[in-house]
């Protein structure tokens, strides 16, 4: 009796990530429009670049598409194209929001994803601008002039990212995180602000693949679920991980959190049992997905693995 060949996170991420990558470079670039004469400042540019090439997990592109391969029909390539829109358009929100964390009005970071922040290499303004422009980049992605992403399609995802990143989502969130320094929050209080700060932009990636995959609605209720318990375990595991490992590992500085008098799932409930809920979160992920009556969910179910025993 021959058996399926196990599933390989490893070689998956590897040919997905290949197209995000190539994608992400072509559009984060100095375009000449049509009956313009000039592009974006080479300046400008340089900076989104800088922000958004060369490093990262890729999470939440990795999300989308997973997502979009558990819903759609077999050889969708018009709901492929749109899915790799949808996944750098992500990224760049990701981006966006990174440039504007580490700024010193915000966690005045130094370092992240192993690299000067943007602020430090390119100065204050440039950052400012850099994320603003990456923000706009994403609709822009989503919002293509030919007739490869159906109109009906591009409104669902501009407004499934839309509301992902803001006041009612990340925006929001950071707004809490920032207004919470100093201040014990509750248990209720602080899931409310992780699901806001980061919660919402992973839920959205699987929504925006599961949208582009044009999925029934019991894979996508399901499939919210899962994204809601992913991007909450995630957030409690950044918290963890500000803890428990070294800057070089995380690319990024650790022992911020505490030393900002940040509230997190740490100084909440202690690392053990940070480390136990990520667990419960895992469990209930696995179990939306079990709900969702998609055959295809090997991806989805290896990067939630992925998301909680990450070391980095
Ligand atoms: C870091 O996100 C910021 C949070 C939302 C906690 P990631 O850990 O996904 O950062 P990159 O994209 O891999 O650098
Ligand atoms: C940042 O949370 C979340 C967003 C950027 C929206 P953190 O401030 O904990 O992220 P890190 O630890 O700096 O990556
Ligand atoms: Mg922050
Ligand atoms: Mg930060
Ligand atoms: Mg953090």
């Amino acid at each position: 009796m021959s058996s399926a060949p196990a599933f390989s996170l490893d070689a998956w991420s590897r040919a997905h990530l290949t197209l995000v990558e190539v994608a992400l470079s072509r559009w984060v670039t100095v375009e000449v429009l049509p009956g313009q004469s000039w592009g974006a400042p080479a300046d400008l540019v340089q900076a989104m670049r800088y922000a958004v090439l060369d490093g990262g997990k890729r999470l939440r592109p990795l999300l989308v598409m997973a997502a979009f391969e558990a819903a759609a029909a077999p050889g969708d390539a018009l709901g492929g194209s749109a899915a790799l829109r949808a996944a750098c358009a992500v990224e760049l929100i990701h981006a966006y929001s990174l440039v504007h964390d580490d700024m010193p009005c915000m966690d005045n970071d130094v370092l992240r994803r192993g690299k000067p922040t943007v602020h430090v290499q390119f100065g204050e303004s440039a950052a400012l601008l850099a994320g603003d422009a990456l923000q706009a980049l994403a609709f822009e992605l989503l919002t293509p002039a030919d007739a490869s992403v159906p109109l009906a399609v591009q409104a669902r995802l501009c407004g499934l990212l839309a509301r992902a990143a803001g006041s009612t989502g990340m925006a929001g969130g950071q707004a809490i995180d920032l207004a919470s320094v100093g201040h014990a929050l509750d248990e209720q209080a602080l899931r409310h602000m992780h699901q806001l700060k980061t919660g919402a932009l992973l839920q959205a990636s699987v929504m925006l693949g599961a949208a582009c995959g044009d999925a029934s609605a019991q894979a996508q209720k399901a499939l919210a679920s899962y994204g809601q318990a992913l991007g909450l375990a995630f957030q409690v595991v950044d918290d963890v991980l500000d803890v428990t490992a070294d800057s070089a590992t995380l690319g990024k500085t650790a022992g911020k959190d505490a030393e900002h008098g940040k509230p997190t799932y740490v100084s909440l409930m202690g690392l053990e049992r940070s480390q136990c809920y990520a667990h419960d979160l895992l469990s209930q992920a696995h179990a939306a997905l079990a709900d969702s009556g998609l055959e295809h969910t090997a991806a989805l179910a290896a990067l939630a693995d992925m998301v909680v025993q990450r070391s980095h």
